[in-house]
């Protein structure tokens, strides 16, 4: 099946730090370089027809980290947002965002919202930035809106998952985990049942389009069943 193109890719975007700090350069050299790679990313993607790209981009645990550093991060999607509205304009790409926004600072939340709002008519490649985003959270805050909704219990899986930040959207077929670690890190928790999963030791600075070709090519040799015996293929069909 190796023509099989997944609807909806995941990544996790780790390793800027210490792609900085191997170069002699502080941390946030390494976040910045993450920009182009998204971009990249972005660009294979739709390049590829996929429908869905999800990138994370902060997680609910990295507040933890010194203020100096979680101030940049939070400063990106700015900064983002500045460089690459024309190509998301140019090329008909809806910008839409996973996670809890209003703990957000302020101008992040605007960015964002103003992002969102000039580009949801879009169908093209949906890029959903992960910000301040957590499985556990995700799947706790769906169960508080499916107890309202189902208070004698008596819904499904599907009407649980319209409470997950990603109701409506299929799940990923693929997760792409730069960096080095192998672990998911409290990323789309719920939606990863069955997606396939490729690490890559590259930093995320580093991965290009090679890389984000490579991903794809492994998932595309991957044999899906789902639990079942029969090859479901690696993607749509
Ligand atoms: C990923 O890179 C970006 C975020 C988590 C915000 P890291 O900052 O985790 O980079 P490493 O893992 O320390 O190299
Ligand atoms: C995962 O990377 C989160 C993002 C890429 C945004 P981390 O660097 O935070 O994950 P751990 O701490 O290595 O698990
Ligand atoms: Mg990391």
């Amino acid at each position: 099946m190796v023509d099989k193109i997944p609807r909806h890719v995941a990544i996790v975007m780790d390793g800027n730090g210490r792609w900085a700090q191997k170069r002699g350069l502080p941390r946030m050299a390494g976040h910045r370089a993450g920009l182009s790679a998204a971009r990249i990313a972005i660009e294979e993607c739709a390049a590829l027809n996929i429908q869905y790209l999800t990138l994370y981009a902060f997680s609910t645990e990295n507040w933890q980290r010194p203020r100096a550093e979680v101030e940049y991060l939070m400063s990106l999607p700015e900064e983002f947002w500045r460089k690459e509205r024309k190509f998301f304009e140019e090329r008909e790409l809806r910008l839409n965002f996973l996670g809890d926004m209003s703990g957000l600072p302020e101008t992040t939340r605007r960015v964002l919202l103003e992002a969102m709002s000039s580009t949801e008519e879009r169908t093209k490649l949906t890029v959903n930035l992960a910000m301040n985003y957590g499985g556990r959270a995700e799947i706790l805050r769906a169960a508080k809106l499916y107890a309202l909704r189902f208070p004698d219990g008596s819904g499904d899986e599907d009407a649980f998952a319209r409470g997950l930040y990603t109701a409506d959207m299929p799940d990923p077929d693929l997760l792409i985990r730069s960096g080095g670690e192998k672990r998911l890190s409290n990323f789309l928790l719920w939606q990863c049942a069955y997606t396939e999963i490729v690490f890559s030791d590259t930093y995320w600075p580093d991965f290009g389009a090679r890389q984000f070709r490579d991903a794809v090519a492994e998932f595309q040799k991957r044999h899906r069943r789902h639990g079942g015996l029969l090859d479901r293929g690696a993607g749509r069909d």
